[in-house]
C-alpha cells in the first residue's frame, strides 16, 4: 500500500486503485498503519471528498473488517438509519412492526449523540433489556422472534470504530464519505436486503439545510446501492420534536401506546412511511401504499405489540415485567421526582415547538450525556400536550418537563420560551420532504 499515492489520486480528485484502498482500510483494522499516517488519509478526504468507487470500497473492507451476518434463505432482511433526532424513537415500534409483517431485522444501534437520543439508552431504561448481543446471539434472536435490537460493538466494522475514534480527535467527523462509509458499512455487516434511511433536517437535525441532508443522503443511498443493498432515504423535517414524549422512558412509553394502535399520529405516520418503504423494496407484489397498510394493521390488531414483548423477553426482560410494561408502563419505568408544567400566556395556535431548546434542557438534567462515560437519567424529558398549527387556549397546558433537580430561574424562563403561540394559523409538521431511491439487484 502507497499512501502518497492514495493521497496524491484524492488530493487531484482522481478515484483511489481499488487494491491500494482496500490494503489500507485492512491495515487500519489489524493496527498496521499509524495514527499520522491514518489522519494523513482522513484529512485529505475530509478536504477534497473521494469517488462514489472509493467509497464502495472503504465501506466493503469496513464490513469486511469484522463479522458478518449471514442468513439461510428466508424472509427479507432489513433494517433502518436514522441520522438523529428529538424524540426519534422509530425504531422501538419499527423492528417489531416489520417482524410482524414477516421480515427479519437484526437491527443495531446507538446511544445519544450530542443534543439527539439513543434507541439503545431508550431500551435500556426497561429493566432488564440486554442491548449486548453477539452476533451469533443477533442471529438466534432474529430466528426467534424475527428482530432483535443490539448495540454497536467492536465485532461489527472494527475498522470504523479506529477511523471514527481518530476522527472525533482530528476534527474530521464533518465529513459526507466518511459518515456515509461509518454509517452503511455498520448497516451493511447485518447483511442487510433492503434499508430505509432517515436522513432529518432542520434546526434540530445534525444536517441543517436540505442541500446537506440530500448530499448525504445521495451519498448512502449510491454507496449502499453499490453493496447490493435496496435503499430509499427519505429527508424528513427536524425542527420540531417528534410525536408527545421526549426523553428515554418518556419514549418507551409513547412507543407502547403506538404498538396498541393508539398515541401520537406523528409517529405513527413516521413508522408506518418507513416500514411501509422497506415492504415495497422487498415484495415484487407490494407497492408503498400496500406497505403501509399491512404496517398501519399489524400496529392495529396487536401484531406488532406482540413482537415487541417477544423482544423484550428474548433479550432478557421477565415476562411478568414485559406483561405490566405492556398495560401500565409507567409503574415498570418509573417517575421523575419533579414535573413542571408550562401553560398558555394567551389563546391562539401553536407556531413551532423548538426541538433544539428542549433537547439541550434535557441533556443538562441527565438525559443525554456530554461525555461518552456519561451515565443517563431514563426519567428525565417532555411530555408535549400540542404540537405545531394546533389551536390554544389561555392556560391550556402546553408540556410538562419531568426533571430530577430543582429548576434555575433562567430555566424557568427557557421552559416557558419553548413553545411558541400567535394568532396566525400555522400549518402542522410535513415530515417527508424528498425521497431519494435505488433498486439494485442483488449480485
Ligand atoms: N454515526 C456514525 O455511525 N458514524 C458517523 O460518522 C456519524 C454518525
Amino acid at each position: 500500500m502507497n499512501l502518497d499515492h492514495l493521497v496524491a489520486c484524492i488530493e487531484q480528485g482522481d478515484a483511489q486503485p481499488a487494491e491500494q484502498l482496500a490494503a489500507f482500510v485492512q491495515q487500519v483494522a489489524t493496527g498496521d498503519v499509524t495514527h499520522e499516517e491514518a489522519t494523513r488519509w482522513l484529512k485529505a478526504v475530509h478536504q477534497h471528498g473521494c469517488h462514489v468507487e472509493d467509497k464502495i470500497v472503504l465501506t466493503h473492507q469496513m464490513v469486511a473488517s469484522g463479522a458478518h451476518l449471514t442468513w439461510p434463505d428466508g424472509p427479507p432482511v432489513v433494517d433502518k438509519h436514522s441520522t438523529g433526532g428529538v424524540g426519534d424513537k422509530m425504531s422501538l415500534m419499527l423492528a417489531p412492526a416489520l417482524a410482524a409483517c414477516g421480515c427479519r431485522v437484526p437491527m443495531l444501534a446507538g446511544r445519544g449523540l450530542g443534543h439527539t437520543g439513543g434507541t439503545i439508552d431508550k431500551l435500556e431504561a426497561i429493566p432488564g433489556f440486554n442491548c449486548s448481543l453477539t452476533p451469533d446471539e443477533m442471529v438466534e434472536a432474529v430466528e426467534q422472534v424475527g428482530c432483535c435490537i443490539a448495540v454497536q460493538n467492536d465485532a461489527i466494522a472494527p475498522a470504523d470504530g479506529v477511523l471514527y475514534a481518530l476522527r472525533d480527535v482530528t476534527d474530521t467527523i464533518d465529513s459526507v464519505p466518511l459518515i456515509t462509509a461509518s454509517i452503511v458499512s455498520k448497516k451493511a455487516a447485518e447483511g442487510l436486503d433492503a434499508l430505509v434511511l432517515d436522513v432529518k433536517t432542520g434546526t434540530a437535525a445534525f444536517m441543517q439545510t436540505s442541500e446537506q441532508a440530500r448530499e448525504l443522503a445521495q451519498s448512502m443511498v449510491e454507496t449502499a446501492h453499490g453493496l447490493g443493498i435496496q435503499t430509499t432515504a427519505q429527508i424528513t423535517a427536524m425542527s420540531e420534536p417528534i410525536g408527545t414524549h421526549v426523553g428515554n422512558a418518556l419514549e418507551v412509553i409513547e412507543s407502547i401506546e403506538v404498538l396498541h394502535g393508539e398515541g401520537s399520529p406523528d409517529t405513527r405516520e413516521l413508522v408506518v412511511m418507513q416500514g411501509g418503504a422497506l415492504l415495497a423494496m422487498t415484495h415484487d407484489d407490494v407497492d408503498e401504499h400496500e406497505g403501509r397498510r399491512r404496517m398501519e394493521q399489524v400496529l392495529d390488531n396487536g401484531r406488532a405489540l406482540e413482537k415487541f414483548a417477544a423482544m423484550c423477553v428474548q433479550q432478557g426482560v421477565k415476562p411478568e415485567v414485559v406483561d405490566q410494561l405492556l398495560m401500565a408502563p409507567k409503574d415498570v419505568l418509573g417517575q421523575a421526582a419533579f414535573q413542571t408544567s408550562v401553560l398558555a400566556s394567551k389563546s391562539g395556535y401553536v407556531a413551532s415547538v423548538d426541538a433544539m431548546a428542549m433537547a439541550n434542557l434535557a441533556r443538562a438534567h441527565g438525559a443525554g450525556r456530554y461525555n461518552l462515560d456519561d451515565v443517563v437519567d431514563p426519567l428525565v424529558g417532555f411530555v408535549l400536550n400540542v404540537a405545531k398549527g394546533d389551536e390554544v387556549a389561555l392556560n391550556q397546558p402546553l408540556l410538562t418537563f419531568h426533571h430530577q433537580k430543582a429548576l434555575t430561574d433562567e430555566e424557568h424562563r427557557l421552559l416557558q420560551s419553548l413553545v411558541t403561540c400567535s394568532d396566525e394559523h400555522h400549518e402542522p409538521t410535513t415530515r417527508l420532504l424528498e425521497q431519494i431511491e435505488s433498486r439494485p439487484t442483488k449480485p
